[in-house]
């Protein structure tokens, strides 16, 4: 009997031991120590490091090795040294106040909870897994609650509700990719959770392979682990979403003003080309009267694809051509590829060798990937000196006329699609693999040419567009979701996505508009041209191969139907600017989930609901698909206006809408302020000098920040602007107009 039972406990102890070795756990906390802003914890297995970065915001580190890993390409903000902490030790645990929240760090096992100041558990780690370790992966393991919905995590597939889903990041070229499909071009590694009453963030900073864990495949846990390196997240707590975003682009940056011809309508194509066809298609646009402000230049401009040449067969003249596109209102913008072409006497390939730019093996020997030019160099972005010299290649192409710089293929793409990891990128003099420097490559080359590009132009606004990039590139960069297909669902998941991205700082997004695989129908192109008007970011675009995709290209009704829209959008760029403005501001978006200011109403993430959302502060779109003429549109708590018709509505309401394809379902929230102006080609036409505000009555007093500026330049920094604050009275119905700021 004895043996029998002696047995049975050998065997219990063997299983979790062998369970243990599989789950290294961070252990009890040994001993810590107070820092100026934080606490330091040795456990049994690790360290924990817990720092305040602001009232709202604590980031927590854990490491197996003695030091900690502080380097960050995402945030900006240092920690605030005027934030008042109070760290207490109670027996079991140590409890680490600010004004609004506790974090409390239990001692056996060492586990991270964060309270609001009523004591509510807004977000802990799980108890039973915590932080801990599978061979060199590192997780986190977090509560999961029943009622629990997570939103963000940037250019992901999938539904606004991300509950029930995984995900991974890794930088990936994905041409024509499935609406499922994950990872896409670009990691930002940050997600807010919503349940019962409370909101709150988490950000993974980390640049290595990611991978999330939603309650996928289980429903024990949220979790968010690294492949390789340390665990370094920030933990953000708030009372609302709006407030979280604030403080998410208070740490990783927030965009600049964009220059006001970004925010017009561009036509793309891979490619235009020669001369001829280019002025014809800016012709076009004036004669048919289709405002335009954007001509792009797609791969072929290019001699042999070598980025900072030009074809001198297609294009003879660069600079006179720019100038004949200059003066008629058009802005014009070039690829640019990452790929450096190998060959002896190209300029950039052998100043960069000499100069030790290009990205290296670690025997040293230069790396080497086949992209549109053939075997190319790539410029290491993660090297200062490399970002600096990058910036000084665009002075030809500034001279010459060229507005705009398009990043494309930067997560490094090239033919066979599997960038070794024995690469060595620099990191800012702290080299690491492939493994860590990839998913930051675009936004440093967003970074380098976004800088390199403002010393050059001196005055004028810098626009740079990407593919691929990191949390924080909205300091550098506008961003777009790739090589999507020409069909409705696709159009769909791209109004998600760019929801999705504002919800993860990042307000200038857009879509390729038609689709960029494939040919859309007349109706598809109606549909979308009339959805991308209320992008922040609005450019149509397509590959190489099908027919033509110009708005005229479908037919008069939806030729008609496009100069419409654009036409409105065109009118609308008062109220735009304005919400660009609030963008650099606070971090709150452009283009806005419903989840932002309806964050706890179940309805909005229901399939039939979850593609609706705000443009600007007032403007709710309820975008639907080019085969249907009529739509379930859900409006929120609240009254409601029809855009077309002023018809009024009571929110919380679910109804049918008639949604032929030359109306797009919008709808006014009341007490907004829609600035319009009259009628223009392209931004830089003088409209009248009269504005129109249109003012939506409310039973409540609402306010709204008009601001304007020269809208290409920084002198905004020196108070060249008019920025004036509105208010509606609703007891009295009267506007009250604050005093004007700015010169
Ligand atoms: C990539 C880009 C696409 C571009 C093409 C040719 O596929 O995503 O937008 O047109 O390369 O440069």
């Amino acid at each position: 009997m004895k043996t029998i039972f002696f047995l049975i406990i050998s065997a219990l102890l063997i299983h979790q031991l062998q369970a243990q070795s599989l789950s290294k756990p961070l252990g009890n906390l040994k001993s810590y120590k107070k820092t100026s802003n934080g606490v330091v914890v040795q456990t049994d297995h690790g360290n924990l490091k817990a720092t305040v970065y602001s009232a709202n915001i604590i980031k927590i580190d854990i490491t197996e090795h003695a030091a900690f890993n502080d380097f960050s390409y995402a945030v900006t903000a240092l920690p605030d040294a005027q934030v008042k902490i109070l760290i207490q030790d109670q027996r079991d645990n140590i409890t680490i106040s600010t004004d609004s929240l506790n974090l409390v760090i239990t001692k056996k096992p060492v586990r991270v909870s964060l309270y609001n100041k009523q004591g509510v558990l807004v977000n802990g780690d799980d108890e039973a897994f915590g932080t801990s370790w599978i061979d060199d992966q590192i997780t986190t393991y977090k509560k999961i609650f029943p009622d629990e919905k997570f939103i963000g995590l940037g250019e992901k597939t999938g539904g606004l509700n991300r509950r029930g889903s995984g995900y991974q990041n890794w930088n990936s070229d994905v041409p024509g990719y499935e609406t499922r499909q994950d990872p896409l071009y670009a990691t930002i590694p940050f997600y807010i959770g919503i349940r019962d009453s409370v909101v709150y963030g988490i950000f993974l900073d980390n640049s290595s392979k990611t991978q999330f864990n939603f309650g996928a495949s289980q429903d024990r846990f949220s979790s968010f682990s690294v492949d390789n390196g340390d665990m370094n997240y920030y933990l953000l707590w708030h009372s609302s979403v709006a407030k979280i975003l604030e403080s998410y682009s208070w740490l990783t940056g927030r965009m600049p003003l964009p220059p006001m011809w970004s925010l017009g309508y561009h036509q793309c194509r891979w490619s235009y080309f020669p001369e001829s066809e280019m002025m014809s298609l800016a012709k076009n646009f004036r004669d048919r009267k289709i405002p335009c402000d954007g001509l792009w230049f797609d791969i072929h401009y290019m001699q042999d694809y070598k980025v900072f040449t030009w074809s001198h067969d297609r294009f003879p003249d660069p600079e006179g051509m720019l100038t004949q596109l200059d003066n008629m209102g058009f802005k014009n913008v070039v690829i640019i590829d990452p790929g450096i072409k190998v060959e002896k006497g190209y300029a950039p390939y052998e100043d960069g060798v000499k100069k030790d730019m290009f990205i290296k093996y670690s025997d040293g020997k230069e790396y080497n990937g086949q992209v549109w030019p053939g075997w190319c160099a790539f410029t290491d972005f993660t090297k200062p000196d490399a970002r600096v010299w990058w910036g000084t290649l665009f002075k030809e192409d500034i001279d010459q006329g060229i507005d705009g710089f398009w990043c494309d293929m930067n997560e490094i793409a090239s033919w066979g699609a599997k960038t070794p990891d024995n690469l060595v990128f620099n990191f800012e003099g702290h080299p690491v693999s492939h493994r860590t420097g990839k998913n930051v490559f675009g936004l440093e080359m967003s970074r380098a040419t976004y800088e390199g590009t403002l010393q050059l132009f001196k005055n004028k606004r810098p626009f740079v567009l990407t593919r691929s990039g990191f949390a924080g590139l909205q300091r550098y960069t506008a961003i777009w979701t790739g090589d999507n297909l020409a069909k409705d669902d696709h159009m769909l998941l791209g109004v998600r996505l760019v929801n999705s991205l504002g919800l993860s700082g990042v307000p200038f997004a857009g879509v390729d508009v038609g689709g960029f695989v494939g040919d859309a129908s007349s109706e598809l192109m109606a549909r979308w041209i009339t959805i991308g008007a209320f992008c922040p970011f609005y450019r149509s675009h397509k590959e190489y191969n099908g027919k033509d995709a110009e708005p005229w290209a479908f037919g008069e009704n939806t030729e008609e139907i496009s100069r419409n829209y654009i036409q409105l959008r065109y009118n609308l760029l008062p109220y735009i600017y304005s919400a660009f403005y609030e963008a650099s501001q606070t971090g709150m978006p452009v283009q806005r989930s419903l989840a932002i200011n309806y964050s706890h109403d179940n309805m909005i993430y229901q399939t039939d609901y979850e593609n609706e959302y705000f443009f600007g502060p007032s403007i709710l779109v309820a975008p639907c698909v080019s085969t249907v003429r009529a739509t379930k549109v859900y409006l929120p708590e609240g009254i409601w206006f029809d855009f077309y018709n002023n018809k009024k509505y009571d929110g919380n309401s679910e109804m049918w809408y008639e949604a032929p394809l030359e109306k797009l379902p919008l709808f006014i929230k009341a007490g907004s302020f829609i600035p319009e102006q009259s009628p223009v080609q392209f931004t830089a036409q003088q409209p009248t000098d009269t504005l129109t505000l249109h003012v939506y009555y409310s039973s409540f007093n609402s306010h709204y920040v008009y601001y304007e500026d020269a809208g290409d330049q920084f002198d905004y920094q020196k108070g060249d602007y008019y920025k004036r604050e509105m208010q509606l009275i609703a007891s009295s119905k009267q506007l009250v107009l604050a005093k004007v700021e700015g010169n």
